[in-house]
């Protein structure tokens, strides 16, 4: 196994700035960074891919693959060359796969591998070895999958004895595309028809992917349909920027007056633009600009985001407005924070199951810049500062990305700011991010 970089290290301050303002574009997206490499991988022939997010969870992604013999090149800015080995191409590897901080990489390749005809094993790190999996090994048992994993499965490392699989219809008890993915690719190389239904409808990338690649994906209402996939086509993809990542500086902006950004080549897929819609009913002036169609960046919408400062109002935010929004709660707690008024966000509950407890831990960090909140079991409530300053004080990220991220932005508008312990772990899904807010903070 190769070493993983430590994001529990590394400390940082972010004092209070005069405003955001200039252009500013954002690294590729995570979630299709990684879609392009596993589908690329199991394709035919040379996926040629450009704006690749170089961030830590995807490396693990490619390393990955390399370790079942597919080669590819880079990243290199943002290009990465796979050489496709086709459906039956990977082969065992070596040792164990270390998947790093991603739960992406593990459950998307938990469903892959479990038709693959040999024996593999996962494991992460301690974030992600606490993270539940039964969610995918019980559907994929049920198409006949055999894995076992600590805690009756629940748990890595899993252990994943390659064989074949029938196609199932299956209602998923939460709206994870992560779940839906580790399913859908399953599916392509079971046998018969597999269809999964959500509660509601998470990200869709994995379905319009796999359209890309040549496979036949159906979708009806909150449903998705894949049947046996012979073969999938090696293909371009430029992968737009992350709107989880635009979303930080989209608050940043937001809170902090005097400021005025644009942000650049961001994707506008609608299952993933719930911070939008919800930031606007806080009152938020935000722009969608120059939307293109779907050609351009592969199957998915591409638009510039222009954000403006704003007095934003405290909202109830529901468990349905957050699945499309579901990485965004951290920013969403900050954007609160400095709100007049109120917020209460529910049906929260799958907050606390991912890169850390993201309810419990925006809990007491908020408290701990001097904001009053109460944690609920799903959610939490928030009572917004208004035009007031916070005091700023100490918060540790738990070696979650997104959560040294948020209280970044928190610090632009508290008067001591925020220092930052486990800043490191920005690199996960964000390399250069404070390089860029020091460069567009008016000092
Ligand atoms: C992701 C799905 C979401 C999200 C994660 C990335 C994906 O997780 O939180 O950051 O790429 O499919 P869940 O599927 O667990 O909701």
């Amino acid at each position: 196994m190769t070493a993983k970089k430590d994001i529990f290290s590394g400390s940082i301050r972010v004092h209070p700035a005069k405003g955001l303002r200039g252009e500013v574009s954002v690294p590729g997206d995570k979630s299709i960074s990684h879609r392009s490499v596993m589908l690329g991988s199991i394709a035919g022939g040379v996926t040629e891919v450009t704006g690749f997010l170089e961030g830590e969870d995807n490396l693990s992604t490619i390393a990955a693959f390399r370790s079942m013999g597919v080669k590819i090149d880079g990243p290199d800015n943002g290009r990465v060359v796979i050489h496709g080995r086709g459906m039956d191409g990977l082969t065992e590897p070596e040792d164990v796969i270390d998947a790093g901080n991603s739960g992406t990489t593990t459950r998307l390749l938990t469903g892959l591998l479990s038709a693959q005809p040999f024996f593999s094993v996962i494991t992460g790190d301690s974030s992600l070895r606490k993270r539940p999996m039964k969610r995918v090994v019980e559907p994929l048992a049920k198409m006949g999958a055999r894995i076992s994993g600590r805690s009756g499965g629940n748990l890595l490392p899993l252990a994943i004895t390659g064989s074949k699989l029938k196609g199932i219809s299956y209602r998923t008890p939460v709206a994870s595309a992560q779940l839906k993915s580790a399913l859908l690719l399953a599916g392509i190389q079971a046998e018969g028809e597999t269809i999964i239904e959500e509660p509601e409808r998470s990200r869709d990338h994995t379905e319009r992917m796999l359209a890309l690649f040549g496979a036949t994906v159906k979708t009806e209402g909150n449903s998705v349909i894949v049947g046996s996939t012979k073969k999938l086509n090696g293909c371009k993809i430029k992968i737009p920027g992350d709107i989880s990542s635009a979303a930080f500086f989209m608050v940043g902006a937001l809170i902090t007056p005097g400021s005025e950004l644009l942000i650049r080549d961001v994707g506008v897929n609608p299952t993933r633009t719930g911070i939008i819609r919800i930031l606007k009913k806080m009152g938020a002036s935000i722009e969608v600009l120059n939307k293109s169609g779907q050609r351009d960046s592969s199957g998915e919408p591409v638009a510039d985001i222009l954000v403006k400062s704003s007095l934003l109002k405290g909202v109830e935010v529901s468990g349905e407005e957050l699945v499309p929004a579901i990485d965004e709660f951290p920013i969403i707690c900050v954007a609160a924070a400095f709100a007049h008024g109120r917020t209460r966000i529910t049906g929260a509950r799958e907050l606390r199951v991912k890169e850390s407890d993201r309810i419990a831990v925006m809990s007491r960090s908020l408290s701990s810049i001097g904001v009053n909140n109460r944690e609920e079991e799903e959610g939490i409530e928030i009572e917004g500062l208004g035009k007031g300053e916070a005091i700023g004080g100490e918060v540790e990220s738990h070696g979650d990305h997104r959560i040294a991220m948020a209280m970044a932005m928190a610090g632009l508008r508290c008067v001591k700011g925020v220092g930052i312990t486990g800043a490191s772990s920005v690199d996960v899904s964000f390399p250069g991010f404070f390089e860029i807010l020091s460069r567009v903070a008016v000092r």
